[in-house]
């Protein structure tokens, strides 16, 4: 407060471009200059140079190729599918309903991963699951309440700012914190974002309760999991 003053100043901006002198000894200078280098005339200086521009998207292109192939529609599917049991992640058990204790964050990751697959870590990122039991009277959001089962809610554990793991938990409030930056979602009502510099409600999985009582996806996520830098359609 003491070094900043208070006053608004506004500073014109002056014109940038060289006065119309200074522009026109430029150009006879160029002038000048490819007379006397005999440009104009030297063929195959001229086209040696006009090639290597020609060539020059060329880098470009190498640039990108050397990123490796295009991601295609990868980004925007998890390892989720119909059927798929929900299995616990520390103890590599499908869970039953009853095993989603209240107040406690439960991780979950599809039935049927395992760590010699290859690609294992990158499809165990995208598809990490956190499951959470709530009261189905304190769920606000209509479609959240359809998806989840006896009010268990199977959200998406990666932020969708810049794709941390979220981990804590506040079960007073059932709002979720991404450590990273602070984004917090609130669980009762669609997994919105309450604060932080998170864009986007984490995606909920929708589930259900298989044959033998296991909770199962109904299906993969319906939009893409964790940082929204790309394409949401
Ligand atoms: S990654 Fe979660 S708030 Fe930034």
């Amino acid at each position: 407060r003491t070094l900043m003053s208070d006053v608004e100043v506004a500073d014109d901006r002056h014109p940038i471009e060289a006065s119309p002198e200074v522009r026109a000894k430029v150009h006879a200078d160029f002038r000048q200059g490819a007379a006397e280098s005999g440009f104009g005339r030297r063929k195959l200086i001229r086209n040696t140079m006009f090639g290597a521009m020609a060539l020059v998207p060329l880098s470009g292109v190498m640039l990108l190729g050397g990123l490796g192939p295009a991601p295609k529609t990868k980004l925007r599917h998890t390892m989720w599918a119909k059927g798929k049991r929900l299995v616990n992640m520390n103890t590599n058990q499908p869970l039953r309903p009853e095993d989603v204790a209240v107040g406690s964050l439960t991780f979950a990751m599809p039935d049927g991963m395992s760590e010699h697959d290859e690609d294992f870590q990158n499809e165990i990122a995208k598809a990490a699951l956190m499951i959470v039991r709530l009261q189905p009277a304190d769920i606000k959001d209509k479609r959240e309440l359809d998806w989840s089962h006896q009010g268990i809610v199977a959200y998406s554990k990666i932020c969708t700012h810049v794709g941390c793991p979220i981990s804590l938990y506040e079960q007073q409030t059932h709002h979720v914190l991404c450590p990273c930056h602070q984004s917090t979602f609130d669980l009762t009502d669609g997994a919105r974002v309450i604060f932080g510099p998170a864009g986007h409600a984490l995606p909920q999985l929708r589930i259900g309760v298989d044959s033998e009582g296991y909770l199962q996806a109904l299906g993969d996520f319906e939009e893409p999991v964790g940082p929204a830098f790309w394409e949401r359609g």
